[in-house]
């Protein structure tokens, strides 16, 4: 077999002269019955293969079978292409290699879809060959890209003193309020491990155990459904800290984000990053993961809408409800009334807004604007405009800070359905209208969480990250009193409306933690069953201690320009949480199950 000296994008003017072989994937090829071009490919890139039938009949004649994605190996000289011929964006695209010896290494079926324009077939078929999707440029780029992201995260935390420590997979739950998927014990008839939604105990249980700085590159398994930026096995990068107080580690944390991005896209990111408190980023976003590469805030009109003769909004504020919106700039000329009644008005609904009321800012007739103030120029039409006063319509533009052509929308309701309606919309509406420029990064520490959330459906709290979280000192003279006011110790990093990474300063005090868990209205039996283990090792001198976990396909997602969590893994799973590769999930004998002392349904219907 021929050994390849060279790979496919190496070669340049330099090495014109030198004999190679070269070994790889026929892209293409172009036979002009004299001459046969062969584009061959392999991971570092393409050269341009010619075969000449005067000077080397054999191999001539061997290139006319081959056929797109067979597998060869050639040997020949690189050659200055002809002048003319350069193809300048490509990296070898000033030499070729004149062939004189080919070797066929295997065959290909024709592949299930082209190469090119492959982003534009239906992912099921990418997913079901993924071994050719992989071949791809495009998805090359992205593997290495999270090869050389994991391989920094590891320089880095090995440069000040971390020990990366593997975690087990078969273990027993932790809460991270996802369902669990389970496993069964063959030893222990009847009994289940589950795979772990995070490593949070075990990394508090190192800290306990001494080990004092501790990161993992760690799987992590929720039985939730997929999404675009959520897969049910993913990745973090898991860390945990002794002795150190929330500013030590997001202070560790920025600095490896801002390495990640110089490194991998040349990008200067600025630290300290930004921070904002949960208040102002509900307020202000609607949204504790804000995207800050636009401004678009929301204002709340309450006060005003609640004075006007519009129904609607008089009855929500008359319920304790809020009216809520924001000022799109240039969409009052960018979308039409059935845009925004149709379009605009169903995409709200799907996130459980009742309606959208709209306003269109425009300039008012010359007569009228000659009397009025700068600000008086401007008017809002809307089929509910006359439900307010002119003067209502003024604070509405100022409070919107509304310019002449801008598009108004608000959304009355409660508060949690208002800013869940309006947060998604403020994202779509600076998309449509370009608000942002593609490439460019807005990263916030949203702090300042509470530490709890009322859960009106089963009348008692939950913990808002999770129950190992520790509160702001300041505030925990209100655990009796006023739990709902309690703020924690934790953050979350965001990036352009995403939440990469979150964390927080846990409980290290037994006392306090028992307290929380009773809080939770977890039981004395519940506590022992659960977190008995965990318990028992803060009784034994746990420091205090604090962490955080990246999500590592979320960031690559971000680093590789994807909106596609699937694009970054290299086996994904479907929304439906299948491998099209293998058939994953699939039946299992029922030999296996009996080992296991499981029956299915099915089995037991017979
Ligand atoms: P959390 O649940 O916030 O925290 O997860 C941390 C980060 O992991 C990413 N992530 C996901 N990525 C892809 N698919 C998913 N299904 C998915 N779920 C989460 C997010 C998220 O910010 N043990 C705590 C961390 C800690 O307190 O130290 C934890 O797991 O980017
Ligand atoms: P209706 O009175 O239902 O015909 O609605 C009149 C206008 O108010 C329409 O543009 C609706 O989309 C809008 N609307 C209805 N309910 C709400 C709501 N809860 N919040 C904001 N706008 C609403």
């Amino acid at each position: 077999m021929l050994k390849r000296t060279h790979t496919c994008g190496q070669l340049g003017l330099s090495d014109a002269g030198k004999k190679v072989t070269l070994a790889g994937w026929v892209h293409s090829y172009r036979d002009h019955g004299n001459l046969v071009f062969i584009d061959l490919r392999d991971r570092e890139g393409l050269t341009q293969l010619v075969f000449n039938p005067e000077s080397r009949p054999d191999a001539h004649k061997l290139a006319r079978t081959a056929r797109c994605e067979w597998v060869i190996a050639a040997k020949g000289i690189v050659q200055r292409r002809s002048e003319g011929m350069e193809n300048p964006k490509l990296a070898t695209g000033q030499i070729e290699v004149a062939v004189q010896q080919l070797e066929i290494l295997n065959v290909s079926r024709t592949p299930p879809f082209e190469f090119d324009g492959a982003e534009k077939c239906s992912e099921e078929l990418r997913l079901a060959s993924r071994y050719i999707d992989l071949r791809r440029p495009e998805m090359q780029q992205k593997l290495h890209t999270r090869h050389r992201v994991t391989k920094l995260v590891r320089d880095f935390f090995d440069r000040l003193g971390f020990w990366e420590i593997e975690t087990p997979m078969l273990a027993k739950s932790t809460p991270e309020g996802a369902r669990d998927f389970l496993v069964p014990s063959r030893l222990h008839k009847n009994c289940f491990y589950a795979l772990p939604q995070s490593p949070q105990l075990f990394k508090q249980i190192l800290m306990v155990g001494g080990v004092d700085k501790y990161f993992q590159i760690v799987r992590c398994f929720r039985d939730e459904d997929p999404r675009a930026d959520r897969q049910a096995e993913f990745t973090q990068i898991d860390v945990e800290m002794s002795f150190v107080d929330s500013n030590d580690v997001m202070g560790v944390h920025e600095n490896l984000i801002a390495k990640i991005w110089k490194q991998i896209l040349d990008v200067n990111i600025a630290v300290p990053m930004r921070r904002m408190s949960y208040k102002e980023a509900m307020a202000d976003y609607g949204s504790d993961r804000p995207d800050l590469r636009f401004d678009m805030k929301l204002k709340d009109i309450s006060d005003i809408a609640g004075q006007s003769s519009f129904k609607v909004f008089t009855f929500v504020t008359g319920k304790g409800g809020i009216v809520k919106g924001l000022c799109a700039p240039g969409g009052g000329t960018k979308y039409s009334r059935s845009d925004i009644e149709k379009t605009l008005t169903d995409f709200v609904g799907d996130y459980g807004a009742k309606g959208l009321a709209w306003f269109k800012v425009k300039n008012q007739e010359s007569e009228v604007r000659s009397q009025k103030s700068e600000d008086a120029k401007l008017t809002l039409a809307s089929s509910i405009a006359k439900f307010f006063t002119p003067e209502q319509l003024q604070q509405i533009i100022e409070r919107l800070c509304a310019k002449d052509g801008d598009l108004l929308l608000f959304v009355a309701d409660n508060e949690k359905t208002v800013n869940k309606a309006l947060a998604p919309l403020r994202c779509k509406l600076a998309k449509d209208l370009k608000l942002y420029e593609e490439g460019c990064f807005e990263f916030v520490w949203i702090v300042d969480f509470p530490l709890f959330e009322w859960n009106e459906d089963e009348k008692r709290y939950d913990s808002l990250h999770h129950p190992f979280t520790a509160a702001i000192e300041d505030d925990l003279d209100k655990l009796e009193t006023d739990p709902a006011n309690i703020r924690s110790q934790a953050y979350d990093i965001v990036v352009n409306g995403s939440e990469i990474g979150g964390g927080s300063i846990r409980i290290h005090s037994p006392k306090l933690q028992q307290k929380v868990f009773e809080l939770l209205n977890l039981s004395k039996k519940q506590t022992t069953e659960q977190f008995g283990f965990f318990l028992r090792a803060l009784d034994y001198g746990a420091p205090p201690h604090g962490g955080i976990a990246l999500g590592l396909d979320r960031m690559v997602m971000l680093l590789t320009g994807t909106e596609n969590i699937r694009d970054v893994i290299a086996f994904p799973k479907t929304q439906r949480g299948q491998c099209l590769l293998t058939d994953a999930p699939s039946e299992v004998d029922a030999k296996q199950l009996e080992e296991l002392n499981l029956r299915t349904q099915r089995h037991i219907r017979g």
